[in-house]
């Protein structure tokens, strides 16, 4: 088997404002590469296959759970006029699953970048979003685009649905926490879920959005001007708005319950919720060492870090 190629991508955390982001509510994302997944696409002369975490085997038997990868795969031979025969695609990754840290967008990305890398041809990230956005329609139906932005830019991103993004720099002397509650977030489920509260409540919805929207504008400049204590404020706000909008769970609210005991301010789901990570910010690495002993999967980043390069 000969090596044609690879892409690699990265994940991503927002910060603030997801779901309402789906309604055009701006939203907050960063790229997050403490974990990564990389497509590696080789020439083989057989049928085409696949060697996943999810499924292994032929593409033309691969299972529901790798639908939006298949049809991309799908998408990407037609459109480079390829043999629908005599290829294998490697799909390493430590993006965990369904933990809102875009691990199906990360996948979408780098099956893109990896194709465009083995037949040599020049990716714009214009391409690339098309690419990528065609795939995350099939994984969830009504997807606002801020993860696979993120992923592309790999910059913090302020993000408004179908009136573009930014990239923005942020000066916050402080780390962000990461803390898988170990559980699978469910982003179509929860997506659908607030989807129906909008036709059921749409007074009640109206007023959550306007106020995720205030804390995402507050948050951006809190993000720029180095104020974690009123970060920290809006995060608990976020999460608050968020249990409103029943995307929380118990799992989440037991682990926010928990950091917060072991010395975090506040916290708050991030992407899809239901379960998945909960994310915060502190500068005090005394809180962050008790909170890596006491859960199993801890992530930290230094948001110093974010603008270098
Ligand atoms: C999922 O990572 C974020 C959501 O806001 C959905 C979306 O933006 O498409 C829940």
């Amino acid at each position: 088997m000969k090596l044609l190629g690879s892409g690699t991508s990265g994940a991503k955390i927002i910060l603030t404002g997801e779901h309402a982001v789906v309604y055009g509510i701006p939203a907050i994302a960063i790229p997050f590469n403490g974990v990564m997944t990389t497509v590696n696409i080789y020439k083989t002369e057989e049928e085409i296959t696949i060697d996943s975490r999810f499924y292994k085997g032929l593409y033309q038997d691969a299972t529901q759970i790798i639908s939006g990868l298949k049809s991309l795969i799908k998408k990407l031979i037609k459109e480079f006029n390829l043999d629908d025969y005599g290829y294998h695609f490697e799909i390493i990754s430590d993006i965990e699953p369904q933990r809102g840290m875009g691990s199906s967008a990360a996948l979408s990305v780098a099956t893109v970048k990896a194709f465009y890398n083995a037949f040599n041809i020049k990716l714009s990230n214009d391409k690339l979003i098309e690419l990528a956005m065609f795939a995350e329609k099939i994984h969830h139906s009504n997807p606002s685009g801020l993860d696979v932005y993120t992923l592309v830019y790999e910059k913090p991103v302020w993000f408004i649905r179908d009136e573009g993004f930014k990239t923005f720099d942020i000066n916050l002397d402080a780390h962000l926490v990461i803390i898988d509650t170990n559980l699978m977030s469910q982003t179509r489920t929860s997506v659908e879920a607030v989807k129906k509260m909008r036709t059921s409540s749409p007074k009640l919805i109206t007023k959550i959005f306007d106020e995720i929207s205030l804390v995402s504008c507050k948050a951006k400049e809190a993000l720029k001007n180095n104020d974690l204590k009123t970060l920290n404020k809006l995060i608990a706000i976020n999460q608050k708005l968020l249990k409103e909008l029943n995307v929380s769970s118990e799992i989440i609210e037991t682990t926010i319950s928990r950091a917060k005991t072991l010395g975090m301010t506040s916290m708050k789901l991030t992407g899809g919720g239901i379960g998945g990570c909960v994310i915060g910010f502190t500068n005090d690495l005394a809180v962050i060492d008790k909170l890596s002993k006491y859960f199993r999967n801890v992530w930290v980043t230094n948001m110093g870090g974010l603008n270098e390069g």
